[in-house]
């Protein structure tokens, strides 16, 4: 996109997905769902036909006009949704990288199954709202939305639109590719750490992954949850807007100003421990804006550099919830603080791999790895999922690799 395009685009429709290169490819190379919100006549067809004209052929714009579903506060979602859903679906099972949701997307029941169908195809999410200047007054929009609602009709429909929906957390979501990027090497790492002497010397600390130790420690099955949808470093855990400070951070304007934008993140380090493998995140200046200042302590006496904690949970042990990774990298922070710069036991493939303690293990990479990432929300139930398989025991086990 030319600097002189962005320029003779309405101040209305200037989005970071709209006009700033990075952030266009990084969406290219991802699976994202663009849910559009806003009343009747507030300029989402426009915004839906401008996403549409700047990623083309790898964008899908499903707009409920053309299934004739009326926009208007209602006790139940009408059947026409299960039409629209099964365009979707097909859309998603093609794995189209764009696909914008035109809807006024009022009503908390038909986001909660968009959410469930991103999670399952693993989109990411960015709501987008038109920025023009008559979004709200009822009295224009009655003459500009093609309905003919009324503006009394209208009013029942801003309250739920004008509460900012915040999502369970922020941060920055993985492009498809750097997730595959990613996985790949936390994959490699599990695999030639279980089968390093090194690692089966300490490997008590890994009892349930042992076959026979003095074959290979199977770490993929002992890592056995995923996170959901597609892999993310957290900023801010909002829990929709019920965790402290969560409204406060949601209106910082670095927050504002970078949702829906691509980043670039610099991962330094994997890292195992007995409950998460997970990947260290260093933050420019520019990405720490959006660093929370609460979120790099174990204990309240705690005091870390600002983005410590900063991380991408790859796997956890069977019964550890993700939040565990941030606080097991907080651990490794509060060792090398000490002094402790960990046993250094030889350079395997990626880097100098490094022993800490009670089977914490650390892999410095040789060559940081950069992965490119949207900054945005994520809104679902947000569970970890272990999946099913049988083990080389032919025991019914919970495995799964990384993500
Ligand atoms: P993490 O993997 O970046 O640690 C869903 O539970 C996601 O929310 C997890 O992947 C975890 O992200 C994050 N999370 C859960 N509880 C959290 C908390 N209390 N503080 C920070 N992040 C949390």
């Amino acid at each position: 996109m030319s600097a002189q395009a962005a320029k003779e685009r309405p101040e209305s429709l200037q989005f970071p997905f709209l006009d700033d290169e990075d952030t266009i490819s990084t969406i290219k190379e991802s699976k994202t769902f663009f849910i559009l919100r806003g009343l009747p006549g507030s300029g989402k067809s426009t915004l839906a036909q401008a996403i549409q004209d700047r990623y083309k052929d790898a964008c899908k714009v499903i707009s409920v006009d053309s299934y004739k579903i009326t926009p208007v506060v209602r006790s139940s979602l009408p059947e026409e949704y299960s039409k629209v859903d099964e365009d979707l679906v097909e859309y998603c099972k093609r794995e189209v990288s764009v696909i914008v949701l035109d809807d006024s997307h009022h009503e908390r029941e038909r986001l909660e199954q968009l959410f469930d169908i991103a999670d399952k195809y693993r989109y990411k999410v960015i709501f987008a709202e038109p920025k023009t200047p008559w979004r709200v007054d009822c009295s224009q929009l009655k003459e500009k939305n093609q309905w003919k609602l009324s503006a009394e009709e209208l009013k029942k429909m801003k309250p739920s639109l004008e509460k900012e929906f915040l999502p369970m957390y922020f941060g920055w979501f993985l492009s498809k590719r750097s997730s595959e990027v990613l996985r790949k090497a936390g994959q490699a790492f599990l695999d030639e750490l279980g089968s390093l002497k090194a690692f089966k010397k300490e490997s008590k600390y890994f009892a349930s992954a042992i076959e026979d130790p003095k074959i290979k420690i199977d770490l993929t099955s002992y890592f056995v949850k995923r996170p959901p949808g597609v892999l993310h470093c957290t900023t801010k855990y909002t829990e929709f807007g019920r965790a402290a400070g969560a409204e406060d951070y949601a209106q910082q304007e670095a927050v504002r100003a970078s949702y829906g934008k691509g980043f670039t993140l610099s991962i330094s380090a994997l890292f195992v421990t007995t409950k998460t493998v997970g990947a260290r995140v260093e933050l420019s200046e520019q990405q720490l804006l959006l660093w929370p200042g609460d979120a790099d302590k174990i204990l309240p006496t705690d005091s870390l550099p600002k983005g410590s904690r900063a991380h991408i949970t790859l796997g956890c042990a069977n019964g550890v919830e993700a939040v565990q990774t941030g606080f097991d990298l907080l651990e490794f922070v509060k060792l090398e603080k000490a002094g402790s710069k960990g046993e250094q036991v030889g350079e395997i493939g990626g880097g100098r791999l490094l022993y800490f303690e009670n089977g914490m293990w650390l892999l410095a990479l040789a060559k940081r790895l950069e992965v490119r990432a949207i900054f945005s929300g994520y809104y679902g139930k947000g569970k970890l999922v272990p999946t099913q398989s049988t083990n080389k025991r032919g025991s019914a086990f919970s495995s799964c690799t990384i993500i």
